[in-house]
């Protein structure tokens, strides 16, 4: 039957978003981990940054986890935009009757919109500190390595362009914030987990999450920013 396979391979890709998705969050706790380091911006604390950032582009376990990472962003963008596009096509709009604020929140009617915005920050961010720690030109520190705060420091420090990449960051911030809000308790439901007890704090958990982790990562490139002396 062409529906149900149709179906069935719509259900095998909210799957596949939930299991990446998750991927994704656990990620960006430790990338936060790792970047609030350049809260401290002291010769000590960006030759520690640059210490970290050398052993996460070194590490062989590392390695392999990042080589994951890369894949699961493609797919989980692939397969959000397929998404999208078929809820889109779904939508009874022409209805009078169909009143989408009342059975669903903002956020979980524009995921494919908020992923858009997402995705190209990725690419922008990427291109900015990824491809410079690993082919672009990039100067020593005191130590001898790959003086990647100095990166930064000059990406957010840089005139108009340092106060521009930084107002883009906060705003992918934002668009993080509002794809979490609804993905990460959509995720669990996805999956099956669906608990009287265990689902309102998953619900809980992820509104906290979804506020707290993109605060934290916005929070640096205005300090950066800030700090310019
Ligand atoms: C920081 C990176 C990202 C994280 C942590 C993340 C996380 C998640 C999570 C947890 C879900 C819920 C999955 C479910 O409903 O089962 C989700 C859904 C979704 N994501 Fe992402 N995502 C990220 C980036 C992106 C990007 C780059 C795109 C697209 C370009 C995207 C598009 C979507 C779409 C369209 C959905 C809804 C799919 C549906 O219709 O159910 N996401 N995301």
């Amino acid at each position: 039957m062409a529906n149900s396979g149709l179906l069935g391979s719509s259900i095998a890709k909210k799957y596949w978003m939930s299991l990446t998705g998750l991927f994704l969050i656990s990620f960006l706790i430790v990338h936060l981990l790792g970047n609030l380091q350049l809260l401290d911006l002291s010769a000590e604390g960006q030759e520690q940054f640059n210490i970290y950032a050398k052993f996460m582009t070194s590490f062989p376990l590392i390695k392999i986890t990042s080589y994951f990472l890369y894949a699961s962003i493609v797919f989980h963008a692939v397969d959000g935009i397929y998404l999208a596009i078929q809820n889109r096509k779904a939508r009874p709009e022409r209805y009078a009757s169909y009143k989408p604020n009342r059975n669903s929140i903002w956020a979980s009617r524009n995921m494919g919109l908020l992923g858009t915005i997402i995705l190209a920050f990725i690419i922008l961010h990427m291109s900015q500190f990824w491809y410079t720690m690993h082919w672009g030109e990039i100067g020593m520190d005191a130590n001898g390595n790959k003086d990647l705060a100095a990166v930064v420091i000059k990406t957010y420090q840089d005139g108009t362009a340092g106060l521009i990449m930084a107002l883009l960051y906060v705003i992918a911030m934002a668009a993080v914030a509002f794809h979490l809000y609804h993905g990460f308790q959509s995720a669990f439901q996805t999956l099956g987990i669906n608990h009287n007890r265990y689902t309102p704090l998953i619900k809980k958990v992820g509104a906290a999450f979804s506020i707290i982790v993109p605060l934290a990562y916005a929070i640096i490139p205005v300090f950066v920013l800030m700090a310019k002396n």
